[in-house]
């Protein structure tokens, strides 16, 4: 039986976070009523202590979208506390997400503080934010580089103090998948209140790990995932949504399922794109441009004679209308036979043959081949038929 795994998207927090991707309160409505119709269970609509603005576009996506619930970020702080339960008063479903760092390096030299005082600001938060709300998330900043025993000593007392779900974020995006993996069993383990709580990945992608580290997050008890649309966030990004959630649909031995309806994956990564004015890699998985499609001969003529022999996704269920067969100086008979019969022209045998020569040629010293290259070069086979 499958569990629920609870999407908790970020792209208008953490995500809004990165240079040059800063929105307006209308533009943030829209990605909200997007992300809604997308079918996330949790929107972070902000920080709402970080500007006036911010807590504005908290206030306004509070009043826009009814179904996730709106989530606000706060430090472990009273006055933030108080601004974010300020922000979500018309959220239909509020949640405050506060928390602290946990590493030695936030304790020593960001926070200068000790791990016990730590803790009693960290009870504090909590106990400060369920005065607002009844859903209370802790985060337990840098816990990617936190001392395991100090983590889980932490986190039990979060949940005491009232945390419906406890974050444990990779801040640096330092681990690896069987490092992050291990630190949510340890918790599952160790920690003897852990199950009145939901346990939540928040991985950053420093080191290219943030789906693979979710994905082990998962595989180890976790049933929150924190994303982004498209991967974007601080420095290298975050969790990209659209890979964990269908790197989960493919691996049926993942025993949770996500409440995303996939098929409209494509029209919001890029509509994230356009308005943050943040272009998608070509060979991004899922999304990019080149994600489905097929450009050597092999490949082709495999994806051609069986989708599946190239394919683990069906195009269709990311909202991608149908794969490509890229016309290149690498492309073979078959993907020249398929554009040709595309345009209505059957060639077979030695006529093909030729004018696959004739083609190779051309593509040699054309980067797009284009509908009317192909007629131009099957002119005379069309004029005798
Ligand atoms: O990466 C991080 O640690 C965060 C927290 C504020 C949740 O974004
Ligand atoms: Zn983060």
């Amino acid at each position: 039986m499958s569990e629920k795994l609870w999407i908790f998207d970020t792209t208008l927090r953490d995500g809004e976070q990165v240079p040059g991707c800063q929105l307006n309160t209308r533009e943030k409505i829209v990605v909200a009523k997007a992300l809604e119709e997308l079918g996330v269970d949790v929107i972070e609509a902000g920080f709402p202590i970080s500007s006036p603005g911010d807590f504005n576009s908290v206030v306004e996506i509070s009043k826009a979208v009814s179904n996730p619930i709106i989530c606000a970020l706060s430090r472990a702080v009273e006055k933030d506390i108080d601004v974010a339960a300020e922000a979500l008063k018309y959220a239909k479903k509020g949640r405050i997400h506060t928390g602290i760092g946990v590493s030695p390096f936030h304790i020593q030299y960001k926070l200068r503080s000790t791990p016990d005082e730590i803790i009693e600001r960290a009870v504090r938060a909590v106990k400060y934010a369920k005065r607002y709300v009844e859903d209370v998330e802790f985060y337990a900043e840098d816990a990617g580089r936190a001392e395991k025993d100090f983590l889980a000593r932490i986190v039990e007392q979060a949940i005491k103090a009232g945390a419906t779900v406890i974050n444990i974020p990779d801040t640096t995006g330092y681990c690896l998948p069987e490092q992050y993996g291990a630190i949510i069993r340890h918790l599952k383990e160790n920690v003897s209140n852990i199950d009145k709580a939901i346990i939540a990945t928040h991985c950053h992608n420093d080191l290219g790990m943030a789906t693979a580290n979710t994905i082990s997050g998962v595989q180890n008890g976790a049933r929150q995932v924190e994303v982004t649309i498209n991967g974007i966030g601080e420095r290298a990004g975050n969790t990209s949504m659209e890979e964990v959630v269908m790197a989960i649909k493919c691996h049926h031995d993942i025993p949770v399922e996500t409440s995303i309806v996939t098929p409209r994956i494509y029209e919001t990564s890029r509509l994230i794109s356009k308005l943050m004015n943040m272009p998608v890699q070509p060979n991004k998985a899922i999304v990019g441009r080149n994600a489905f499609a097929h450009s050597s001969g092999i490949h082709q003529d495999g994806v051609l004679k069986h989708r599946e022999n190239y394919e683990i996704i069906d195009p269709k269920d990311v909202g991608v209308h149908e794969s490509s067969i890229v016309l290149t100086a690498r492309s073979g008979r078959a993907a020249l036979k398929h554009h040709l019969d595309a345009l209505g022209v059957v060639l077979e045998g030695e006529a093909l043959n030729e004018v696959y020569e004739e083609f190779l040629v051309l593509a040699d010293s054309k980067r797009d081949i284009t509908p009317k290259d192909l007629l131009s070069l099957v002119g005379k086979y069309v004029d005798e038929s």
